[in-house]
């Protein structure tokens, strides 16, 4: 069954958004199946840039179906309003978008009690979009169901007691909408929202027996996931490829391949380890260079070169079966480019991400020097088009993981990907 998972190998950013959009040209689904608006996809269409934070990349090619998984939180407000803004671009979404009747919805409680916690100890960057809350009463189960905001006893039950968290939580009674008038806005977004629920389980099993294209999109990155991320600085969700079994609510059998996207340097918003962060200047360059703001914040991204401990890591924990490349352009002009190669810890050298996650914290990077490349053609054409460097510097990556390139993007826009040619 041709089931493709796209994750991140990193912490989020690698241009997700920009792949699922190249791939999805032959794609019947693209279901996202995990996070929420903390993600943020940027794509550029003929000029245009757009940002969605919850709908799928696929929405902008016009034979595919969207789906939004049960794995997902999402804001109601939020939702609505990409949903108006894609119509307003001329995208049809009747008979496209499809959402999960299990997501949970993350309320405004869930944002102000993240944004309390931000402002004490213990804070670690999050984007204040309400995940980690929206995910805790989840597990908990005192969270709401997309699928259940039109029974107004559930809203208002599920409601009030996410209000009396906030406020034990030290919210004040004066930022807090009260609870029936949010029940209120939640019976319109209800109505608004009935057309497109469905089940997505059985949706996308159905396409893949019947032999349908499907992309699992993934949000955030490896290195952000709840398990086997940086924890404590990580997101409250899983990352990795194997959550799109859990997100959608299918087997491990729908997935036939694990496309791994790698940004050929790093980058990482919020706090936490950060082993290959670079400094002064060289942040500002590639900052500059690679546009690196957060698509759902505008915070600067911290930035630093490839690591490969933590890409073989990621590699391993997500079964990689092929790698797309992303920003290669943006390394040019650089004479040498410094590449982490492995990790010293505690007098020996490792290969890859240590097990106990502090470990990262302590870490040392050991640098190897990779030839750089002055110019990069325009708008190549084809890997061939590249400098010598280049294609070197991919060639390298593909030796360290064992895992074959298939395309290499070499801009914003979505016809700037080169096809890779098997060594
Ligand atoms: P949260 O997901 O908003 O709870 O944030 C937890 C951590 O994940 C913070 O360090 C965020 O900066 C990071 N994070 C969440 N979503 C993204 C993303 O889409 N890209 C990059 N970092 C993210």
């Amino acid at each position: 069954m041709p089931g493709t998972v796209v994750v991140g190998l990193q912490w989020g950013d690698e241009g997700k958004g920009k792949v699922v959009d190249v791939l999805a040209e032959n794609a019947d689904f693209v279901v996202r199946f995990a996070g929420g608006a903390n993600a943020g996809h940027t794509l550029v269409v003929e000029g245009r840039r757009l940002v969605f934070h919850l709908l799928p990349s696929g929405l902008l090619r016009a034979k595919t179906t969207c789906l939004l998984g049960a794995g997902m939180v999402l804001c109601p407000e939020t939702l609505v309003e990409e949903m108006e803004r894609a119509q307003e671009l001329g995208i049809d979404l009747a008979g496209r978008l499809v959402i999960s009747a299990r997501a949970h919805v993350v309320t405004e409680y869930h944002k102000v009690i993240d944004g309390l916690r931000e402002q004490n100890e213990g804070a670690i960057g999050t984007t204040l979009r309400g995940i980690g809350p929206a995910y805790e009463d989840r597990a908990s189960r005192r969270g709401l169901q997309i699928g259940a905001l039109g029974s107004q006893k559930t809203v208002e039950f599920a409601l009030r007691g996410m209000y009396e968290r906030a406020l034990r939580e030290g919210a004040s009674r004066s930022e807090l909408v009260e609870p029936d008038e949010l029940a209120t806005r939640y019976r319109d977004y209800a109505e608004r929202l009935q057309p497109y629920l469905g089940d997505v389980s059985s949706l996308v099993h159905r396409g893949l027996v019947e032999g349908r294209q499907v992309l699992f999109e993934g949000a955030q990155g490896t290195l952000l996931d709840l398990g086997f991320g940086s924890y404590p600085y990580v997101t409250s969700s899983q990352t990795l490829s194997a959550a799109a079994c859990t997100g959608v609510g299918v087997g491990p059998g729908a997935v036939s391949s694990v496309v791994g996207v790698l940004k050929v340097y790093t980058t990482r918003v919020g706090l936490g380890p950060f082993p290959t962060e670079a400094s002064g200047a060289e942040v500002e360059r590639l900052r500059r260079r690679g546009a690196e703001f957060g698509a759902t914040t505008g915070r600067p991204r911290r930035c630093g070169w490839l690591d490969l401990p933590a890409l073989r890591y990621a590699v391993r924990v997500n079964g990689v079966t092929e790698l797309f490349l992303t920003k290669l352009d943006v390394l040019s002009g650089l004479e040498q480019i410094p590449v982490s190669v492995g990790y010293h810890v505690e007098g020996r050298l490792v290969q890859e991400v240590p097990c106990a996650p502090v470990d990262l914290d302590q870490v040392e990077p050991m640098y190897e020097s990779l030839p750089g490349w002055a110019d990069f053609p325009d708008d190549p054409r084809s890997f061939r088009d590249l400098p010598e460097a280049a294609v070197e510097y991919v060639r390298r990556i593909e030796r360290e993981t064992g895992v074959p390139v298939r395309f290499v993007s070499v801009g914003p826009d979505r016809r700037q990907v080169v096809a890779v040619s098997p060594q």
